[in-house]
Protein backbone atom coordinates (compact mmCIF):
# COMPACT_ATOMS: atom_id res chain seq x y z
CA UNK A 1 0.00 0.00 0.00
CA UNK A 2 1.65 3.36 -0.69
CA UNK A 3 2.45 5.81 2.64
CA UNK A 4 -0.11 8.32 3.09
CA UNK A 5 0.76 11.91 0.86
CA UNK A 6 3.88 13.08 3.06
CA UNK A 7 5.97 16.81 2.72
CA UNK A 8 9.32 17.05 3.08
CA UNK A 9 9.94 17.41 6.91
CA UNK A 10 12.84 18.95 6.07
CA UNK A 11 11.94 22.52 4.95
CA UNK A 12 13.36 24.83 7.16
CA UNK A 13 10.14 26.49 7.67
CA UNK A 14 11.59 28.28 10.58
CA UNK A 15 13.72 30.40 8.65
CA UNK A 16 11.49 31.03 5.34
CA UNK A 17 9.57 33.97 4.70
CA UNK A 18 6.51 31.99 4.11
CA UNK A 19 4.13 29.42 6.05
CA UNK A 20 4.62 25.98 4.61
CA UNK A 21 1.33 25.42 1.87
CA UNK A 22 -1.09 23.31 3.35
CA UNK A 23 -0.33 20.76 0.66
CA UNK A 24 2.76 19.96 2.46
CA UNK A 25 2.25 19.03 6.35
CA UNK A 26 5.33 18.99 7.71
CA UNK A 27 4.80 16.41 9.86
CA UNK A 28 7.49 13.53 9.62
CA UNK A 29 6.21 10.55 8.55
CA UNK A 30 4.91 8.10 11.34
CA UNK A 31 6.39 4.88 8.93
CA UNK A 32 8.16 1.65 10.18
CA UNK A 33 11.46 2.00 9.26
CA UNK A 34 12.49 0.11 5.69
CA UNK A 35 15.27 0.56 3.34
CA UNK A 36 16.82 3.43 1.50
CA UNK A 37 17.24 3.32 -1.76
CA UNK A 38 19.74 5.98 -3.90
CA UNK A 39 18.79 5.78 -7.29
CA UNK A 40 21.06 7.82 -9.61
CA UNK A 41 21.83 8.59 -12.97
CA UNK A 42 22.23 10.75 -15.49
CA UNK A 43 19.47 13.52 -16.99
CA UNK A 44 16.39 11.30 -18.82
CA UNK A 45 17.47 8.23 -17.98
CA UNK A 46 13.73 7.93 -15.92
CA UNK A 47 15.17 8.00 -12.57
CA UNK A 48 12.09 10.32 -12.02
CA UNK A 49 9.02 8.49 -13.66
CA UNK A 50 10.94 4.61 -13.11
CA UNK A 51 11.15 5.60 -9.23
CA UNK A 52 8.16 7.10 -8.95
CA UNK A 53 6.22 4.04 -10.32
CA UNK A 54 8.23 1.83 -8.32
CA UNK A 55 7.73 3.30 -5.10
CA UNK A 56 3.88 3.06 -6.03
CA UNK A 57 4.25 0.02 -6.35
CA UNK A 58 6.09 -0.61 -3.59
CA UNK A 59 4.31 1.40 -1.30
CA UNK A 60 7.51 3.32 -0.75
CA UNK A 61 7.91 7.22 -0.47
CA UNK A 62 9.34 8.82 -3.43
CA UNK A 63 11.84 12.20 -3.82
CA UNK A 64 12.73 13.42 -6.78
CA UNK A 65 15.85 15.94 -5.45
CA UNK A 66 16.41 16.82 -8.47
CA UNK A 67 13.83 19.32 -8.12
CA UNK A 68 16.00 21.15 -5.29
CA UNK A 69 18.69 21.86 -7.86
CA UNK A 70 15.73 22.93 -10.38
CA UNK A 71 13.83 24.86 -8.14
CA UNK A 72 17.16 27.03 -6.85
CA UNK A 73 18.06 27.53 -10.61
CA UNK A 74 14.74 28.68 -11.34
CA UNK A 75 14.34 31.23 -7.97
CA UNK A 76 18.22 32.49 -9.62
CA UNK A 77 16.40 33.08 -12.87
CA UNK A 78 13.97 34.55 -11.41
CA UNK A 79 16.13 36.82 -9.24
CA UNK A 80 18.81 37.74 -11.12
CA UNK A 81 20.66 35.53 -9.01
CA UNK A 82 24.30 34.68 -10.65
CA UNK A 83 25.82 31.11 -9.87
CA UNK A 84 28.94 33.20 -9.04
CA UNK A 85 26.82 34.91 -5.92
CA UNK A 86 27.09 31.89 -3.68
CA UNK A 87 25.97 33.73 -0.45
CA UNK A 88 22.88 34.75 -3.13
CA UNK A 89 22.54 31.66 -3.97
CA UNK A 90 22.77 29.52 -0.65
CA UNK A 91 20.19 32.06 1.08
CA UNK A 92 17.47 30.99 -2.09
CA UNK A 93 17.30 27.28 -0.63
CA UNK A 94 14.90 28.17 2.54
CA UNK A 95 12.98 29.23 -0.05
CA UNK A 96 12.16 26.01 -1.84
CA UNK A 97 10.07 23.41 -0.29
CA UNK A 98 8.94 19.70 -1.66
CA UNK A 99 5.45 18.13 -1.44
CA UNK A 100 3.71 15.39 -2.22
CA UNK A 101 1.87 14.55 -5.21
CA UNK A 102 -1.57 12.58 -4.87
CA UNK A 103 0.08 9.72 -4.73
CA UNK A 104 2.28 10.79 -1.54
CA UNK A 105 5.24 10.74 -3.73
CA UNK A 106 7.74 14.06 -3.19
CA UNK A 107 7.46 14.88 -6.83
CA UNK A 108 6.39 18.74 -6.10
CA UNK A 109 8.24 21.56 -5.66
CA UNK A 110 7.26 25.03 -3.68
CA UNK A 111 8.69 28.01 -4.20
CA UNK A 112 7.24 30.53 -1.62
CA UNK A 113 3.89 28.66 -1.49
CA UNK A 114 3.54 28.27 -5.14
CA UNK A 115 3.86 25.23 -6.91
CA UNK A 116 5.94 25.73 -9.51
CA UNK A 117 6.55 21.74 -10.90
CA UNK A 118 6.25 22.49 -14.29
CA UNK A 119 8.18 25.92 -14.68
CA UNK A 120 10.99 24.22 -13.03
CA UNK A 121 11.07 21.22 -15.94
CA UNK A 122 11.27 24.29 -18.35
CA UNK A 123 14.08 24.88 -21.18
CA UNK A 124 15.92 27.45 -19.09
CA UNK A 125 16.06 26.08 -16.55
CA UNK A 126 17.49 22.96 -18.26
CA UNK A 127 20.07 25.00 -19.76
CA UNK A 128 21.03 26.82 -16.03
CA UNK A 129 21.23 23.68 -13.43
CA UNK A 130 23.90 21.97 -14.44
CA UNK A 131 25.74 25.33 -13.70
CA UNK A 132 23.97 26.21 -10.39
CA UNK A 133 24.40 22.07 -9.20
CA UNK A 134 28.14 22.85 -9.98
CA UNK A 135 28.30 24.99 -6.52
CA UNK A 136 30.01 23.56 -3.56
CA UNK A 137 28.11 25.50 -1.36
CA UNK A 138 24.53 25.14 -2.59
CA UNK A 139 25.75 20.95 -2.43
CA UNK A 140 26.62 21.41 0.86
CA UNK A 141 23.21 23.36 2.09
CA UNK A 142 20.78 20.66 0.08
CA UNK A 143 22.76 17.71 1.64
CA UNK A 144 21.45 18.09 5.33
CA UNK A 145 17.42 18.00 4.18
CA UNK A 146 18.28 15.14 1.56
CA UNK A 147 19.51 13.11 4.52
CA UNK A 148 16.68 14.09 6.81
CA UNK A 149 14.35 13.00 4.15
CA UNK A 150 15.29 9.77 3.82
CA UNK A 151 16.33 8.80 7.19
CA UNK A 152 12.90 7.47 8.13
CA UNK A 153 13.56 4.86 5.27
CA UNK A 154 11.24 3.40 3.23
CA UNK A 155 11.77 5.64 0.52
CA UNK A 156 13.52 5.80 -3.18
CA UNK A 157 15.83 8.97 -3.61
CA UNK A 158 16.10 9.52 -7.01
CA UNK A 159 19.38 12.10 -8.17
CA UNK A 160 23.00 12.15 -9.44
CA UNK A 161 25.20 11.79 -6.13
CA UNK A 162 22.62 10.08 -3.60
CA UNK A 163 24.81 6.70 -3.36
CA UNK A 164 27.81 8.39 -4.04
CA UNK A 165 27.57 11.10 -1.72
CA UNK A 166 24.38 12.07 0.09
CA UNK A 167 23.78 8.37 1.46
CA UNK A 168 26.67 6.17 0.81
CA UNK A 169 25.21 3.93 3.53
CA UNK A 170 21.69 3.62 1.52
CA UNK A 171 20.36 -0.42 1.82
CA UNK A 172 20.80 -0.47 -2.52
CA UNK A 173 21.80 1.45 -4.97
CA UNK A 174 20.84 1.72 -8.55
CA UNK A 175 22.08 3.51 -11.19
CA UNK A 176 19.74 3.76 -13.79
CA UNK A 177 21.49 4.76 -17.59
CA UNK A 178 21.00 4.68 -21.57
CA UNK A 179 22.79 5.86 -24.75
CA UNK A 180 22.69 10.01 -24.78
CA UNK A 181 20.43 9.25 -28.04
CA UNK A 182 18.07 7.53 -26.46
CA UNK A 183 17.63 9.40 -23.26
CA UNK A 184 16.98 12.43 -25.85
CA UNK A 185 14.52 10.58 -28.17
CA UNK A 186 12.80 9.93 -25.02
CA UNK A 187 12.62 13.66 -24.08
CA UNK A 188 11.81 14.32 -27.23
CA UNK A 189 8.64 12.68 -27.12
CA UNK A 190 7.69 13.69 -23.64
CA UNK A 191 8.05 17.44 -25.13
CA UNK A 192 5.73 15.94 -28.20
CA UNK A 193 9.21 17.21 -30.48
CA UNK A 194 9.97 15.56 -33.71
CA UNK A 195 13.89 14.08 -32.65
CA UNK A 196 15.30 14.75 -35.90
CA UNK A 197 14.08 18.27 -36.37
CA UNK A 198 16.24 20.88 -34.88
CA UNK A 199 14.20 21.18 -31.62
CA UNK A 200 14.79 17.53 -31.14
CA UNK A 201 18.42 17.90 -31.88
CA UNK A 202 18.67 20.80 -29.50
CA UNK A 203 17.39 18.76 -27.09
CA UNK A 204 20.16 15.96 -27.92
CA UNK A 205 22.67 18.47 -27.63
CA UNK A 206 21.50 19.72 -24.36
CA UNK A 207 21.34 16.55 -23.35
CA UNK A 208 25.28 15.81 -23.81
CA UNK A 209 26.26 19.32 -22.75
CA UNK A 210 24.65 18.57 -19.17
CA UNK A 211 26.53 14.96 -19.29
CA UNK A 212 29.44 16.55 -19.58
CA UNK A 213 29.02 19.41 -16.81
CA UNK A 214 27.46 16.53 -14.39
CA UNK A 215 30.02 14.40 -14.59
CA UNK A 216 33.00 16.41 -14.96
CA UNK A 217 32.38 18.77 -11.94
CA UNK A 218 34.25 18.88 -9.06
CA UNK A 219 32.12 18.47 -6.38
CA UNK A 220 30.27 14.63 -6.43
CA UNK A 221 30.23 14.33 -10.29
CA UNK A 222 27.83 11.98 -11.85
CA UNK A 223 28.96 8.50 -11.77
CA UNK A 224 27.26 5.41 -10.12
CA UNK A 225 29.05 4.21 -6.82
CA UNK A 226 31.27 1.36 -6.22
CA UNK A 227 28.64 -0.61 -5.15
CA UNK A 228 25.79 0.33 -7.55
CA UNK A 229 23.71 -1.94 -9.54
CA UNK A 230 23.95 -0.09 -12.73
CA UNK A 231 20.76 -0.49 -14.91
CA UNK A 232 20.99 0.40 -18.48
CA UNK A 233 17.60 0.73 -20.35
CA UNK A 234 18.25 0.85 -24.29
CA UNK A 235 15.29 -0.23 -25.54
CA UNK A 236 13.54 -1.49 -22.86
CA UNK A 237 9.87 -0.11 -22.14
CA UNK A 238 8.61 1.66 -19.39
CA UNK A 239 7.32 -1.42 -17.47
CA UNK A 240 9.91 -3.23 -18.02
CA UNK A 241 12.35 -1.13 -16.29
CA UNK A 242 10.11 -0.36 -13.69
CA UNK A 243 10.07 -4.01 -13.13
CA UNK A 244 13.73 -4.52 -12.95
CA UNK A 245 13.39 -1.82 -10.43
CA UNK A 246 11.19 -3.40 -8.23
CA UNK A 247 12.52 -6.65 -8.86
CA UNK A 248 15.71 -5.34 -7.19
CA UNK A 249 13.98 -3.59 -4.29
CA UNK A 250 12.35 -6.94 -3.51
CA UNK A 251 15.22 -8.97 -3.74
CA UNK A 252 17.20 -6.36 -1.36
CA UNK A 253 14.21 -6.88 1.08
CA UNK A 254 13.62 -10.68 1.08
CA UNK A 255 17.61 -10.74 1.80
CA UNK A 256 17.39 -8.67 4.87
CA UNK A 257 18.05 -10.59 8.08
CA UNK A 258 15.73 -8.82 10.25
CA UNK A 259 13.57 -5.82 9.24
CA UNK A 260 13.84 -4.11 12.40
CA UNK A 261 18.07 -3.78 12.12
CA UNK A 262 19.36 -2.47 9.40
CA UNK A 263 22.62 -2.10 10.01
CA UNK A 264 22.93 -5.64 9.74
CA UNK A 265 21.41 -5.89 6.77
CA UNK A 266 23.66 -3.55 5.32
CA UNK A 267 26.80 -5.62 6.56
CA UNK A 268 25.02 -8.52 5.01
CA UNK A 269 24.73 -7.07 2.19
CA UNK A 270 28.25 -5.56 2.09
CA UNK A 271 29.39 -9.33 2.77
CA UNK A 272 27.71 -10.73 -0.48
CA UNK A 273 28.73 -7.90 -2.91
CA UNK A 274 32.25 -9.32 -2.34
CA UNK A 275 34.79 -6.73 -4.28
CA UNK A 276 33.66 -3.30 -5.63
CA UNK A 277 32.84 -3.38 -8.63
CA UNK A 278 29.46 -2.08 -9.60
CA UNK A 279 27.14 -5.00 -11.21
CA UNK A 280 25.62 -4.63 -14.52
CA UNK A 281 22.24 -5.62 -15.66
CA UNK A 282 19.84 -4.91 -18.40
CA UNK A 283 16.33 -6.38 -19.46
CA UNK A 284 18.64 -9.25 -21.35
CA UNK A 285 21.04 -9.50 -18.40
CA UNK A 286 21.28 -13.32 -18.16
CA UNK A 287 21.81 -12.75 -14.18
CA UNK A 288 18.04 -11.87 -14.36
CA UNK A 289 17.17 -14.81 -16.26
CA UNK A 290 18.83 -16.98 -13.98
CA UNK A 291 16.04 -15.73 -11.45
CA UNK A 292 13.46 -16.97 -13.92
CA UNK A 293 12.58 -12.60 -14.57
CA UNK A 294 13.28 -13.08 -18.23
CA UNK A 295 13.33 -15.91 -20.64
CA UNK A 296 17.10 -17.23 -21.34
CA UNK A 297 19.00 -15.18 -24.06
CA UNK A 298 20.05 -17.26 -26.68
CA UNK A 299 23.52 -16.20 -27.89
CA UNK A 300 22.96 -14.65 -31.50
CA UNK A 301 24.26 -16.72 -33.76
CA UNK A 302 26.42 -15.69 -36.61
CA UNK A 303 25.42 -13.39 -39.22
CA UNK A 304 27.36 -11.50 -42.23
CA UNK A 305 28.58 -8.29 -40.92
CA UNK A 306 26.02 -5.82 -41.50
CA UNK A 307 26.34 -2.24 -42.41
CA UNK A 308 27.74 -0.22 -40.00
CA UNK A 309 25.18 2.25 -39.50
CA UNK A 310 22.72 -0.74 -38.92
CA UNK A 311 25.02 -2.17 -36.36
CA UNK A 312 23.37 -2.13 -32.63
CA UNK A 313 25.89 -0.72 -30.07
CA UNK A 314 25.13 -3.17 -26.92
CA UNK A 315 26.22 -2.27 -23.79
CA UNK A 316 26.20 -4.79 -21.25
CA UNK A 317 29.01 -7.38 -21.06
CA UNK A 318 27.28 -11.00 -22.31
CA UNK A 319 28.41 -13.94 -21.01
CA UNK A 320 30.85 -14.99 -23.79
CA UNK A 321 32.64 -11.48 -23.44
CA UNK A 322 33.03 -12.32 -19.66
CA UNK A 323 34.13 -16.42 -20.37
CA UNK A 324 36.87 -15.08 -23.00
CA UNK A 325 38.36 -12.64 -21.09
CA UNK A 326 38.05 -15.13 -18.02
CA UNK A 327 40.07 -17.33 -20.49
CA UNK A 328 42.35 -14.36 -21.39
CA UNK A 329 43.61 -14.02 -18.63
CA UNK A 330 44.21 -17.84 -17.74
CA UNK A 331 46.05 -18.26 -20.74
CA UNK A 332 48.13 -15.31 -20.23
CA UNK A 333 49.30 -16.29 -16.81
CA UNK A 334 50.03 -19.49 -18.15
CA UNK A 335 52.97 -17.52 -20.15
CA UNK A 336 53.81 -14.04 -18.18
CA UNK A 337 52.98 -11.97 -15.01
CA UNK A 338 50.54 -9.66 -15.68
CA UNK A 339 50.42 -6.34 -13.16
CA UNK A 340 48.14 -3.96 -12.97
CA UNK A 341 48.85 -0.36 -11.70
CA UNK A 342 46.51 2.75 -11.41
CA UNK A 343 43.31 3.68 -10.72
CA UNK A 344 40.94 1.42 -12.52
CA UNK A 345 37.97 2.54 -10.36
CA UNK A 346 38.32 6.13 -12.32
CA UNK A 347 37.38 5.19 -15.33
CA UNK A 348 33.87 6.08 -15.69
CA UNK A 349 30.95 4.00 -15.29
CA UNK A 350 28.47 5.14 -17.30
CA UNK A 351 28.29 7.56 -20.61
CA UNK A 352 31.24 8.10 -23.27
CA UNK A 353 34.95 7.29 -22.19
CA UNK A 354 37.78 6.62 -24.74
CA UNK A 355 40.36 4.31 -23.67
CA UNK A 356 43.83 5.43 -25.25
CA UNK A 357 47.00 2.57 -25.33
CA UNK A 358 50.16 2.44 -26.74
CA UNK A 359 50.75 -0.66 -29.32
CA UNK A 360 53.68 -2.99 -29.50
CA UNK A 361 52.43 -6.09 -29.71
CA UNK A 362 49.79 -8.53 -30.14
CA UNK A 363 49.57 -9.24 -26.52
CA UNK A 364 48.26 -5.64 -26.19
CA UNK A 365 44.34 -6.17 -26.61
CA UNK A 366 44.40 -9.44 -25.09
CA UNK A 367 45.96 -7.89 -21.94
CA UNK A 368 43.55 -4.84 -21.83
CA UNK A 369 40.24 -6.83 -22.65
CA UNK A 370 41.12 -9.54 -20.50
CA UNK A 371 42.00 -7.41 -17.40
CA UNK A 372 40.21 -4.46 -18.03
CA UNK A 373 36.45 -6.11 -18.53
CA UNK A 374 35.64 -7.88 -15.20
CA UNK A 375 36.98 -4.82 -13.73
CA UNK A 376 34.61 -2.07 -15.27
CA UNK A 377 31.54 -3.83 -15.69
CA UNK A 378 31.12 -2.44 -18.79
CA UNK A 379 31.21 -3.12 -22.82
CA UNK A 380 34.60 -2.52 -24.55
CA UNK A 381 34.14 -1.41 -27.66
CA UNK A 382 36.52 -2.19 -30.12
CA UNK A 383 37.54 -1.32 -33.94
CA UNK A 384 38.58 -4.28 -35.67
CA UNK A 385 39.62 -4.45 -39.57
CA UNK A 386 37.16 -6.17 -41.41
CA UNK A 387 38.83 -9.20 -43.15
CA UNK A 388 38.96 -10.34 -38.98
CA UNK A 389 35.04 -11.13 -39.08
CA UNK A 390 36.11 -13.75 -42.31
CA UNK A 391 38.44 -16.08 -40.06
CA UNK A 392 36.52 -19.05 -38.22
CA UNK A 393 36.54 -18.63 -34.63
CA UNK A 394 38.29 -15.42 -34.35
CA UNK A 395 35.59 -13.85 -36.46
CA UNK A 396 32.56 -15.11 -34.56
CA UNK A 397 33.63 -13.96 -31.64
CA UNK A 398 34.85 -10.79 -32.23
CA UNK A 399 31.57 -10.24 -33.77
CA UNK A 400 29.80 -11.44 -30.54
CA UNK A 401 32.41 -9.61 -28.42
CA UNK A 402 32.34 -5.72 -28.85
CA UNK A 403 34.75 -5.62 -32.01
CA UNK A 404 33.47 -3.03 -35.10
CA UNK A 405 34.26 -4.07 -38.38
CA UNK A 406 35.98 -1.31 -40.61
CA UNK A 407 36.81 -1.36 -43.99
CA UNK A 408 40.42 -0.68 -43.92
CA UNK A 409 40.53 0.41 -48.09
CA UNK A 410 38.28 3.45 -47.06
CA UNK A 411 39.05 3.47 -43.51
CA UNK A 412 39.93 6.65 -42.05
CA UNK A 413 36.53 8.27 -42.23
CA UNK A 414 34.27 5.08 -41.58
CA UNK A 415 36.48 4.00 -38.32
CA UNK A 416 36.19 7.70 -37.45
CA UNK A 417 32.16 8.00 -38.20
CA UNK A 418 31.97 4.67 -36.48
CA UNK A 419 33.83 5.56 -33.74
CA UNK A 420 31.98 9.41 -33.32
CA UNK A 421 28.47 7.46 -32.81
CA UNK A 422 29.80 4.48 -30.15
CA UNK A 423 30.88 7.76 -28.03
CA UNK A 424 27.45 9.46 -29.02
CA UNK A 425 25.51 6.66 -27.79
CA UNK A 426 27.19 6.84 -24.33
CA UNK A 427 29.79 3.77 -24.89
CA UNK A 428 33.11 2.91 -24.14
CA UNK A 429 36.06 2.85 -27.11
CA UNK A 430 39.13 1.55 -27.19
CA UNK A 431 41.58 2.88 -29.18
CA UNK A 432 45.39 2.57 -30.00
CA UNK A 433 46.17 5.79 -31.73
CA UNK A 434 49.34 4.90 -33.52
CA UNK A 435 46.76 2.32 -35.87
CA UNK A 436 49.35 -0.30 -35.94
CA UNK A 437 51.93 -1.97 -33.81
CA UNK A 438 55.32 -0.46 -33.21
CA UNK A 439 57.95 -2.17 -34.83
CA UNK A 440 60.67 -1.67 -31.67
CA UNK A 441 58.28 -0.97 -28.82
CA UNK A 442 58.70 2.55 -28.47
CA UNK A 443 55.37 5.21 -29.54
CA UNK A 444 55.26 6.00 -33.46
CA UNK A 445 53.97 9.41 -34.36
CA UNK A 446 49.84 8.93 -34.01
CA UNK A 447 47.64 10.39 -36.76
CA UNK A 448 45.17 13.42 -35.47
CA UNK A 449 42.00 11.57 -35.71
CA UNK A 450 41.75 10.47 -32.02
CA UNK A 451 42.37 13.78 -30.31
CA UNK A 452 39.70 15.16 -32.78
CA UNK A 453 36.83 12.82 -31.98
CA UNK A 454 37.95 13.61 -28.32
CA UNK A 455 36.96 17.01 -28.92
CA UNK A 456 34.33 16.67 -30.86
CA UNK A 457 32.53 14.37 -28.49
CA UNK A 458 33.87 16.04 -25.28
CA UNK A 459 34.39 12.30 -24.14
CA UNK A 460 37.24 11.83 -21.01
CA UNK A 461 40.52 9.48 -21.74
CA UNK A 462 41.51 7.35 -20.08
CA UNK A 463 45.48 7.06 -20.58
CA UNK A 464 46.88 3.18 -20.92
CA UNK A 465 50.05 2.06 -20.91
CA UNK A 466 51.00 -1.43 -21.93
CA UNK A 467 54.34 -1.98 -20.81
CA UNK A 468 57.36 -4.38 -22.25
CA UNK A 469 54.37 -6.66 -24.22
CA UNK A 470 56.78 -6.25 -27.12
CA UNK A 471 59.64 -7.69 -24.80
CA UNK A 472 56.78 -10.37 -24.47
CA UNK A 473 55.69 -10.91 -28.00
CA UNK A 474 57.03 -8.87 -30.49
CA UNK A 475 56.15 -7.72 -33.80
CA UNK A 476 57.16 -10.35 -36.60
CA UNK A 477 57.29 -13.15 -33.69
CA UNK A 478 54.57 -16.18 -34.26
CA UNK A 479 54.36 -17.01 -30.69
CA UNK A 480 54.93 -15.01 -27.27
CA UNK A 481 58.18 -15.79 -25.14
CA UNK A 482 57.54 -17.22 -22.07
CA UNK A 483 58.34 -15.73 -18.84
CA UNK A 484 58.87 -12.39 -18.08
CA UNK A 485 56.71 -9.35 -16.92
CA UNK A 486 54.10 -7.31 -18.69
CA UNK A 487 52.17 -3.82 -16.73
CA UNK A 488 49.02 -2.53 -17.90
CA UNK A 489 49.05 0.79 -16.30
CA UNK A 490 46.42 3.34 -16.13
CA UNK A 491 46.36 6.38 -15.88
CA UNK A 492 44.27 9.59 -14.78
CA UNK A 493 40.97 10.43 -17.08
CA UNK A 494 40.91 14.27 -18.44
CA UNK A 495 39.37 16.01 -21.19
CA UNK A 496 41.29 17.49 -23.99
CA UNK A 497 38.22 20.01 -23.99
CA UNK A 498 39.55 21.50 -20.84
CA UNK A 499 42.99 22.10 -21.85
CA UNK A 500 42.97 25.90 -23.21
CA UNK A 501 46.04 24.63 -25.60
CA UNK A 502 43.66 22.40 -27.81
CA UNK A 503 40.97 25.01 -28.54
CA UNK A 504 40.81 25.95 -32.09
CA UNK A 505 39.97 24.68 -34.70
CA UNK A 506 43.02 24.51 -36.78
CA UNK A 507 45.74 21.64 -38.01
CA UNK A 508 48.09 22.99 -35.11
CA UNK A 509 45.30 23.42 -32.56
CA UNK A 510 44.53 18.96 -33.31
CA UNK A 511 48.50 18.27 -33.41
CA UNK A 512 49.19 20.13 -30.02
CA UNK A 513 45.93 18.22 -29.23
CA UNK A 514 47.80 14.68 -30.49
CA UNK A 515 50.82 15.73 -28.59
CA UNK A 516 48.66 16.41 -25.36
CA UNK A 517 47.32 12.92 -25.81
CA UNK A 518 49.85 10.99 -26.52
CA UNK A 519 51.64 12.87 -23.77
CA UNK A 520 49.56 11.63 -21.51
CA UNK A 521 50.38 7.92 -22.41
CA UNK A 522 54.09 8.18 -22.82
CA UNK A 523 54.21 9.53 -18.74
CA UNK A 524 52.91 6.13 -18.13
CA UNK A 525 55.98 4.59 -20.31
CA UNK A 526 59.09 3.62 -19.28
CA UNK A 527 61.92 6.28 -21.76
CA UNK A 528 62.38 3.48 -23.66
CA UNK A 529 58.95 3.17 -25.03
CA UNK A 530 58.32 7.31 -25.33
CA UNK A 531 59.48 7.32 -28.92
CA UNK A 532 57.85 9.96 -30.69
CA UNK A 533 56.71 11.77 -27.76
CA UNK A 534 59.82 11.55 -25.12
CA UNK A 535 59.64 15.31 -25.38
CA UNK A 536 55.84 15.62 -24.12
CA UNK A 537 57.12 14.09 -20.47
CA UNK A 538 58.39 17.21 -18.73
CA UNK A 539 61.35 15.71 -16.47
CA UNK A 540 60.67 11.93 -16.96
CA UNK A 541 61.87 10.26 -13.55
CA UNK A 542 63.50 7.31 -14.08
CA UNK A 543 61.21 4.63 -14.20
CA UNK A 544 61.58 1.35 -12.40
CA UNK A 545 60.39 -0.29 -15.60
CA UNK A 546 63.52 0.37 -16.87
CA UNK A 547 65.28 -2.04 -15.10
O1 LIG B 1 17.46 14.85 -12.68
P1 LIG B 1 17.20 16.28 -13.15
O2 LIG B 1 17.48 16.46 -14.63
O3 LIG B 1 15.89 16.82 -12.76
O4 LIG B 1 18.32 17.13 -12.37
C1 LIG B 1 18.48 18.51 -12.60
C2 LIG B 1 19.91 18.92 -12.33
O5 LIG B 1 20.17 18.85 -10.94
C3 LIG B 1 20.99 18.13 -13.01
O6 LIG B 1 21.62 18.88 -14.03
C4 LIG B 1 21.99 17.79 -11.98
C5 LIG B 1 21.45 18.33 -10.70
N1 LIG B 1 21.34 17.34 -9.63
C6 LIG B 1 22.45 17.13 -8.88
O7 LIG B 1 23.50 17.72 -9.15
N2 LIG B 1 22.40 16.27 -7.83
C7 LIG B 1 21.27 15.61 -7.55
N3 LIG B 1 21.23 14.77 -6.50
C8 LIG B 1 20.12 15.80 -8.34
C9 LIG B 1 20.20 16.66 -9.40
Amino acid sequence: MPEPPIADPTTPAAHSPVAPSPAAPEAAPTTPAGLVIALDGPGSSGKSSVGAAAALELGYRFCDTGLLYRAVTWLSLHRDVAETDVEALVSLVSEVELAADAEGRLARVLVDGRDVTEEVRAPDVDAAVSAVSRVPELRAALLDRQRLLAAPGRIIVAGRDIGTVVLPDADLKLFLTASVAERARRRAEERRVNPDRPEGRAILADLRRRDQLDSSRAVAPLRPADDARVLLTDGNRFDETVKLVVDAIRKAEASRPSAGDPRTARKSRRKRRGPQAPEVASASDPADSAEGSRPPRVPAPAEPVTPLAHTPIESHQTLLIRFVAWAARLITRAVTHVTLEGDVDAIPRAGPVILAANHASNADPVVIGAWLTPRLGRRIHWLGKKELFDWPVIGWMARNGGVHPVDRSRADLEAFRLAQRILEEGHLLMVFPEGTRSPDGALQPARDGLAMLALRTGAPIVPIAVVDSDRRWPRGRLLPRPGGRITLRIGEPFRLADDPATSGRGRAAKGAATDRLMGRIAALLPPRQRGAYAAQVPEAPASADEA
